[in-house]
C-alpha cells in the first residue's frame, strides 16, 4: 500500500490508472478505522481493479462547539488495517494541502440539509460536500463506497453527484454492528461501559420501529412516542431528534405508505450518536 499526501501525486497516480484501463474504487475516512470503514474498503476491492482511501479528518465540517481536537486518531493502526482490508493507495493530505490560504469555494446543498442532522449541526453537510468534491476530483474513481448509517450524508453526496453530472458510481453498504448490535462508529470509543449499555437504545428502537410497522401501525407520532418511551428507560440518554421521513429528500411523513427512513441522534453522556433504518408498510 503506497501512502500519499500530494494532491498533484495522487491525481498523477489516478490518472495513469484509468489511462491504463483500471477501474477506481475510493473509500472516503476520517480515520481511526473500524470494521464498519473496512467493509466499505473490502466492498470496493471486490469490485474493482483498485483500491484508493483517504485518511483526513476535515476541520470544515466541524462545528466551533464540536469535537475536533478530541476526535480519535491512530494512523500507523490505521494503515496497517488499510492495507490488510486490500487498499493500494491511501491518501492522507494535510489541512494545508486540502484549505490552502487561498480556498473560497462552497457548496451548499438547500433543502436536503435543512432536516436531521443538518437541523443541529448546521453548516456540517456543506463541509462534507465540499470535501467529497475535492476529493472525488483528486482520487478520480469510478465508484465510491459510502456507509448506511450515515443515511443523510448519503442522501446528500448522492444528490450532488447527480447535480454536478459527476461521472462516479455512489454505492451504500449496509451499516455494520457490534454483536450487541451497535452501530459502528469511531466516536463509540468515548464511550464507557454504563453508557455502551444504554447506547443499545438506539437499535431496539429500530427493531421497535419494524415490529410496529409489520404489525400495521403506519401512524408515524405512534412510532416515534413508542420509541420516546423506550429510550426513556435507559440512563445518560438524551434525544436529539426522531424522525420519520422520505429517504430521497429527508421531508418528514406522517403516515408511511411504501419506503420511510426511520433516523435517530441522541447524547450518550457527551457522545452523539445516530442510527437509522428503512421501514416498509
Ligand atoms: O463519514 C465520514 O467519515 C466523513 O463525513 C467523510 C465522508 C469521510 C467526509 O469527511
Amino acid at each position: 500500500m503506497k501512502k500519499i499526501d500530494s494532491i498533484s501525486e495522487m491525481q498523477k497516480i489516478s490518472e495513469e490508472l484509468r489511462a491504463s484501463g483500471k477501474t477506481i474504487a475510493f473509500v472516503p475516512t476520517m480515520g481511526f478505522l473500524h470494521e464498519g470503514h473496512l467493509e466499505l474498503m473490502r466492498e470496493g476491492k471486490r469490485r474493482t481493479d483498485i483500491l484508493i482511501a483517504s485518511i483526513f479528518i476535515n476541520p470544515i465540517q466541524f462545528g466551533f462547539s464540536e469535537d475536533l481536537d478530541a476526535y480519535p486518531r491512530d494512523m500507523e493502526g490505521d494503515f496497517k488495517k488499510a492495507k490488510n482490508a486490500g487498499t493500494d493507495f491511501i491518501f492522507i493530505p494535510s489541512v494545508k494541502e486540502m484549505y490552502p490560504k487561498t480556498f473560497q469555494t462552497t457548496i451548499n446543498l438547500k433543502s436536503i440539509t435543512n432536516h436531521l442532522c443538518g437541523l443541529s449541526r448546521p453548516g456540517h453537510f456543506d463541509g462534507v460536500a465540499i470535501v467529497i468534491a475535492k476529493l472525488f476530483n483528486i482520487t478520480r474513481p469510478h465508484i465510491a463506497i459510502f456507509g448506511q448509517k450515515d443515511f443523510q450524508q448519503l442522501a446528500i453526496i448522492r444528490c450532488m453527484v447527480k447535480d454536478l453530472n459527476l461521472d462516479i458510481e455512489i454505492i451504500g453498504h449496509q451499516t455494520v454492528r457490534e454483536d450487541d448490535g451497535l452501530a459502528m462508529s469511531s466516536r463509540n470509543s468515548y464511550l464507557n461501559s454504563k453508557e455502551q449499555i444504554s447506547a443499545l437504545c438506539l437499535k431496539k428502537s429500530l427493531d421497535l420501529s419494524i415490529a410496529m410497522v409489520n404489525g400495521g401501525v403506519t401512524e408515524t407520532l405512534k412510532i416515534k412516542s413508542a420509541i420516546e418511551k423506550l429510550i426513556s428507560t435507559h440512563s445518560f440518554v438524551e434525544i436529539d431528534y426522531i424522525t420519520i421521513c422520505d429517504p430521497e429528500t429527508m421531508e418528514d411523513i406522517n403516515i408511511i405508505e411504501g419506503e420511510a427512513l426511520l433516523a435517530l441522534a441522541v447524547y450518550i453522556g457527551k457522545t452523539r450518536l445516530i442510527d437509522n433504518c428503512l421501514l416498509n408498510a
